[in-house]
């Protein structure tokens, strides 16, 4: 094990039937945390959560809607009644809201509609699921929250909401970080490149040459939530491969 102070702890992060939550909760497992999936889609968050006990490990599936308080707090009671205490969150659900919501023609043909889920799930529901958990780390007067930004929340080069979000999950980030330090709660805020959790995400360039795989963010978010991150707080990570250095000149 590489780390072992995650044995026994647990960890929760939202958007978890895929991708980059995904990949940091089966982690977790492995390194004998308690681990709680929480998605809004229903069937692939308990198939995810139940490929995690085949492999042995601790794990439970919630449905949750992070637009909703009351959903995200049904997910953080069960995780407490099931474990007893939450020590590691990562907010990593959302998108580009453009992608998701099936929009076309750039930000003057965006729906109402496709702007408000962009703002609600990529940085209202983040804040909300804080509010939900931070008692409770401060009461074990320990916790780490990370927030997933993106590249593109530095640079302004995405969708209008989608940038303003992003930008908005380094603030929050900071703002933990004030809050939470007598506590013993740190935050970070992770800002990739394009990361391939899905197959489009090789056509974004970077000074590398490629996107990233998610093992490669997730091993930064593995370091700063153990105990060798211990002084990391109040930050925000650039991991995209040089684009944002590159500022769109890729020679
Ligand atoms: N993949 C990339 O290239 C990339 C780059 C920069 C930033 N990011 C950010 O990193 C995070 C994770 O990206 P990914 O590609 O690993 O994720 P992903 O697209 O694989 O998964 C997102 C998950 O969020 C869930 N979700 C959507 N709406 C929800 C809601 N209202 N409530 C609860 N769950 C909901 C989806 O069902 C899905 O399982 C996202 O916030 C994304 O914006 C990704």
């Amino acid at each position: 094990m590489e780390y072992p102070e995650f044995k026994g702890r647990t960890a929760i992060a939202t958007g978890a039937a895929s991708g980059m939550a995904l990949l940091f909760l089966q982690k977790m497992a492995k390194e004998g945390a308690n681990v709680v999936l929480v998605d809004v889609n229903a069937e692939a968050v308990e198939a995810a959560a139940e490929a995690i006990r085949q492999d042995g490990g601790s794990a439970i599936g919630v449905q949750a809607d992070i637009r909703k308080y009351d959903q995200i707090e049904h997910a953080v009671n069960l995780a407490l009644e099931k474990y007893g205490r939450i020590d590691y969150l990562m907010n990593s659900a959302g998108g580009n809201s453009q992608r998701v919501c099936k929009q076309s023609g750039g930000f003057l043909n965006a729906s109402p509609e496709s702007i408000e889920w962009g703002v609600d799930v990529n940085l209202k529901g983040a804040i909300l699921f804080v509010r939900a958990v931070l008692g409770k780390m401060f009461e074990q007067n320990y916790g780490v929250i990370i927030n997933m930004g993106s590249v593109d929340g530095v640079t302004g080069a995405m969708g209008l909401d989608y940038t303003a979000s992003k930008c908005g999950m380094i603030g929050l980030s900071k703002g933990i970080a004030n809050y939470g330090a007598s506590h013993g709660v740190r935050s970070v805020c992770i800002s990739p490149g394009p990361v391939l959790t899905r197959p489009a995400m090789a056509n974004m360039k970077t000074l590398l040459g490629r996107a990233a795989e998610p093992r490669e963010v997730v091993d930064l978010i593995m370091y700063v939530c153990s105990d060798k991150g211990s002084f990391i707080t109040g930050c925000n990570y650039m991991i995209d491969g040089g684009r944002s250095c590159a500022m769109g000149n890729f020679l």
